[in-house]
């Protein structure tokens, strides 16, 4: 036998290694991954003495998943091309539709302002400022109507990334379904409707959690009856990556999150399968491009398990964590921004190996501002790329196997049910999040990064490294500020010209319903069709509810 291939791994590190170490010193003292998982020079069959392939990998299309959730994944049909955009008046977002329609994006998905996140209408004295800011202002049917103009609702699968007031976003895109005649039982789409996540990492909250959780329960109900193609909350963890969470504190606090929705939908009295096929997730891609490879593999092994073994699903829809990826925003930088175009490349390259089911790339400039057309077609370029030139998306899980791959996905597994175990120990995600529990982790992760950046350990190219003195400043997409007076001005014809004895009507059966037990779906969609504005519905549903305060800090 070849002389070269005698030697052990183990051998190997202690002789050759050891030897090349003492003639070059290593860059760094250390290498470990966003999760401060070691990361050895080498790995190598030794390494996965005791890793049983079938047991833990098993085949694409089947249990675990792990490689994910279609036999021909990429082969059969890419990822949906799923670009995130929305900002100013329903006209200006509708006109971005169809841009990038025609630019070959192949699903919506739509960004609200902060009022409509929060509940508040365009005339509200809270929304001054930020109507149309950081999203589309929607604050009745009319708006909405006008937002979905010309787009095919029962062809396209449109996503609504909203918390708070997904409930009412849905009631209003099921109403201009109806009007467009399309048949509701086909339209397909998500809400994100993932209040949780609002709790710990991006506070647009509005009720106390167990209303928050009667109402994401309503909305599971009512879609496993009426709406089977809809996919009834999108869990996130991408928010909580971008507070500064590590790629396992990601993964964890998403999967309890979901242990949660999960157990409170069956407390609601809904089967499992029933409702469990309608959940998605929604994942951040990082710049660790292995690591978020590993991340994803050892997400839809866990959810399998805890499917099946957690909650004794039987339907193998139940068992398949199907997700959204949107690359890293906070890896974004102002400083050189064509450099946000190659991050974005290789956090593109992450989600398809990783399997993704539907996609998001940033645009360079968004650091700076809302996404200008032409930044928003490099990005959409960027997965046509990927997709059509690279061959990553011809052969399914292709970095499985891998000594690397196999071995972070074990650790960031088992560092993930570390984590679940505690926040079960705590009872659960609601209890862990009152208790402040994730947010102290995630700060501590997040300060823990900063100090890497301060010592230079953590270097970002064009920011601590490899600086250009004189910069141009890119043109940048700023939101024409006479949206806010055209929003208010078409909220007070709105209102002269509805039936209002008829909107007061459908306000009141909706507070009745929401002191009651009703599904509150139902009730939300005659109120919006009668032109009930989102912010009216809201403060019904507030009367009742009340409002969530800041959480408490951890004891
Ligand atoms: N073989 C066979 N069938 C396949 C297949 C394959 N390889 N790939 C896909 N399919 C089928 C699917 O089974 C599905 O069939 P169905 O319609 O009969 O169910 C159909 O093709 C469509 O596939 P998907 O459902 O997987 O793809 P979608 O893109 O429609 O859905 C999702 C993906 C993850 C399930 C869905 O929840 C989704 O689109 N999520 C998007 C969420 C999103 O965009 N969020 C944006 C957040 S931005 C934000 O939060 C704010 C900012 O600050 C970050």
């Amino acid at each position: 036998m070849d002389q070269h291939m005698s030697k052990s791994a183990e051998e190997w590190r202690n002789t050759t290694l050891r030897n090349a170490r003492e003639k070059t010193a290593e860059r760094q003292p250390s290498f470990v991954t966003s999760s401060n998982i070691d990361v050895p020079p080498l790995l190598s069959e030794e390494d996965q003495h005791d890793f049983d392939a079938q047991e833990r990998l098993g085949f694409p299309g089947e249990f675990p998943y792990t490689r994910g959730i279609h036999p021909g994944m990429y082969r059969s049909r890419l990822w949906t091309m799923r670009q995130y955009a929305g900002f100013g008046t329903a006209e200006e977002s509708n006109r971005r539709y169809h841009f990038l329609l025609s630019q070959g994006t192949t699903g919506l998905s739509v960004a609200f302002d902060l009022p409509t996140q929060m509940g508040y209408d365009a005339d509200h004295p809270l929304s001054v400022g930020e109507v149309g800011k950081v999203g589309v202002s929607i604050s009745s049917l009319e708006d909405m109507e006008t937002l979905l103009q010309g787009l095919p609702l029962e062809s396209i699968s449109t996503s609504m990334t909203i918390n708070a007031t997904a409930i009412i976003l849905l009631s209003l895109y099921i109403a201009v379904a109806k009007k467009q005649g399309a048949e509701v039982r086909k339209i397909s789409g998500t809400v994100q409707n993932d209040v949780l996540k609002e709790y710990i990492a991006r506070g647009t909250y509005i009720y106390p959690p167990q209303h928050s959780m009667r109402i994401i329960t309503d909305i599971f109900r009512y879609c496993a009856e009426q709406l089977p193609r809809w996919n009834t909350i999108s869990i996130s963890g991408y928010h909580i990556r971008e507070a500064g969470a590590t790629a396992v504190q990601e993964i964890a606090f998403t999967l309890s999150n979901a242990i949660s929705y999960v157990q409170a939908a069956l407390d609601a009295g809904l089967n499992v399968d029933r409702f469990a096929g309608q959940l998605s997730f929604f994942f951040n891609s990082h710049n660790n491009l292995f690591e978020e490879v590993a991340k994803f593999r050892a997400a839809r092994r866990m959810w399998a398990h805890i499917m099946r073994e957690r909650f004794s699903a039987q339907d193998p829809r139940s068992l398949m964590l199907r997700f959204h990826t949107q690359t890293a925003g906070s890896t974004l930088t102002a400083q050189q921004p064509d450099n946000n175009i190659v991050r974005t490349a290789y956090q593109a390259l992450s989600a398809v190996l990783g399997g993704t089911q539907s996609l998001h790339t940033n645009s360079k400039d968004e650091a700076l501002s809302l996404p200008t057309e032409d930044a928003a077609r490099v990005a959409l370029r960027t997965q046509q790329i990927l997709a059509y030139e690279t061959g990553v998306a011809e052969v399914v899980d292709p970095l499985a196997g891998s000594y690397y791959v196999e071995y972070l996905t074990n650790q960031i597994e088992q560092r993930a049910w570390e984590y679940i175990h505690k926040i079960d120990d705590l009872g659960g995600s609601v209890h862990a999040i009152e208790r402040g529990f994730m947010q102290a982790e995630i700060e501590q992760a997040a300060y823990n990064y900063q100090l890497a950046l301060e010592k230079q350990s953590a270097i970002v190219v064009g920011v601590n490294r490899f600086i250009t003195e004189q910069e141009e400043r890119p043109i940048l997409l700023r939101v024409d500020p006479a949206v806010s007076q055209r929003q208010v001005a078409r909220l007070a014809t709105l209102r002269e010209r509805r039936d209002n004895a008829l909107v007061q009507q459908k306000l009141q059966a909706l507070e009745e319903g929401a002191t009651g037990t009703a599904n509150l779906v139902p009730l939300i969609i005659e109120a919006v069709e009668a032109y009930a504005t989102l912010g009216e519905i809201s403060d019904t549903m507030r009367r009742v509810f009340g409002e969530q305060r800041e959480f408490r800090s951890i004891e």
